[in-house]
């Protein structure tokens, strides 16, 4: 090929709007310099450091060993459906039936999906979402050609927003609302009398989807979990999306499932249109993972919330932080505003580069999550899904960092 042919080689303005998720970016940064002998202790990853319950890694072994390999249904084992159906359904409080769920390769898949079924391309759809948030909300939006609006979380509000700014920010083109509680990367949750706020914004768009990210309902220290799903006239426009990552340690068995009876057929064809169907293995590994005991995620659970109590005090004690005590999830979000000042980093990401770089600590900036929300300041993320040891370690690098580090 000449090189004047390849130049007339062109990406679509899909593939070129696809953003990334800046943790898998950074990790390779980190996996780099740990191959390189450098010692550092990672906070950057979301994911449970435990092993996978063992009752599950056997259900595993009997699917392969029981000839439970090949392709099943696009929406999933009927099983795995009913066990997830149920366990969503007890935890908001709802009847759901299976026949309204549907499995996938993890939660992530459904976000693509749900914005490709709901938003056509180019006409100036819009799409809600929290700002700072899950960076895939954005690039799904994007490379979907839809027009993304993001909705300001805010310190002052423990993470939760202002539901006038919601209401500011629906129109007749709005087409979906993403709302993520627990909520990654603030650990914030919103209450019930937050979500009753916005059923109540909502319910004068009737025209709204609500796309519920709730991957982490089962991860939540204070207080009780709350789904918008639950609150009258909600339900019917309500995509309930949760999963087996974060609960029983299995983000990389890549199980995810949604509850939606309108859009059950629509996500079914995507699946069909894309992987077929989630691996059978791990479909059956979680039905065990829902159906049987419960010891091993409430032990996980436990020492998430431990964790958390160790990490915002640590935090709380470094020169230049401060961290509010996050709801749930398994991250931290303090304010380092003033810590900039004090080492005379120029923003967020400045100090995580140095903090990587200077004290061997890796972490993700508040930039990789989203335009900085006006007036909330400079923050960084922490991913506490990291042993207690490795905690301390961590913290004990950056109390030295702060105290020696110069401009
Ligand atoms: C807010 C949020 N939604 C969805 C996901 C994806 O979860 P899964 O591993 O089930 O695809 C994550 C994973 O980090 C997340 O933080």
């Amino acid at each position: 090929m000449t090189s004047q042919n390849r130049s007339l080689l062109q990406l679509s303005r899909r593939a070129d709007a696809l953003g990334t998720e800046n943790a898998f970016v950074v990790l390779g940064e980190v996996n780099r310099l740990l191959r390189e002998g450098n010692d550092i202790v990672s906070f950057c990853i979301g994911q449970p450091d435990f092993s996978t319950p063992l009752h599950v890694q056997d259900a595993a072994v009997e699917a392969v060993r029981g000839g439970k390999h090949g392709y099943t249904p696009s929406a999933g084992i009927d099983e795995l459906r009913a066990a997830a159906a149920q366990s969503m359904g007890a935890l908001r409080g709802l009847d759901i039936t299976p026949d309204e769920v549907v499995v996938g390769a993890g939660a992530k898949p459904f976000i693509g999906y749900a914005v490709a079924s709901l938003t056509d391309y180019g006409v100036g759809d819009e799409v809600i979402f929290p700002v700072p948030g899950f960076p895939i909300y954005e690039s799904q939006i994007v490379a979907n050609g839809a027009v993304p609006v993001s909705l300001p979380l805010s310190e002052s509000r423990n993470f939760a927003f202002d539901p006038a700014q919601l209401a500011a920010r629906i129109g007749p083109k709005t087409r979906l609302l993403i709302l993520n509680t627990p909520h990654n990367p603030t650990g914030g949750l919103l209450s019930r009398s937050d979500l009753e706020a916005v059923a109540e914004v909502l319910r004068a768009h009737p025209h709204v989807w609500i796309y519920a990210d709730e991957i982490y309902s089962k991860l939540v220290y204070d207080g009780e979990f709350s789904s918008i799903a639950s609150l009258p006239d909600m339900r019917e426009r309500t995509i309930i999306s949760d999963g087996a990552s974060k609960t029983y340690a299995m983000t990389g068995w890549r199980i995810g499932f949604v509850a939606n009876k309108m859009l059950a057929p629509v996500f079914t064809r995507w699946i069909t249109n894309t992987e077929s169907c989630a691996s059978q293995i791990s479909q059956w590994a979680a039905v065990a993972a829902l159906n049987g005991p419960q010891d091993d995620a409430d032990r996980m659970k436990r020492r998430f919330h431990q964790r958390r109590d160790l990490i915002v005090r640590l935090l709380n004690e470094l020169p230049g932080f401060q961290c509010a005590a996050p709801g749930g999830a398994f991250y931290a979000w303090p304010n380092v505003t003033k810590a900039c000042a004090i080492v005379g980093a120029r923003d967020s990401e400045q100090l995580r580069t140095r903090l990587l770089h200077e004290a061997g600590v890796a972490v993700l900036a508040d930039a990789h999550f989203g335009p900085r929300v006006e007036a909330d300041g400079q923050h960084i993320r922490f991913s506490y899904a990291a042993s207690e040891a490795a905690i301390e370690d961590g913290i004990r690098r950056i109390d030295k960092f702060m105290r020696t580090a110069r401009p």
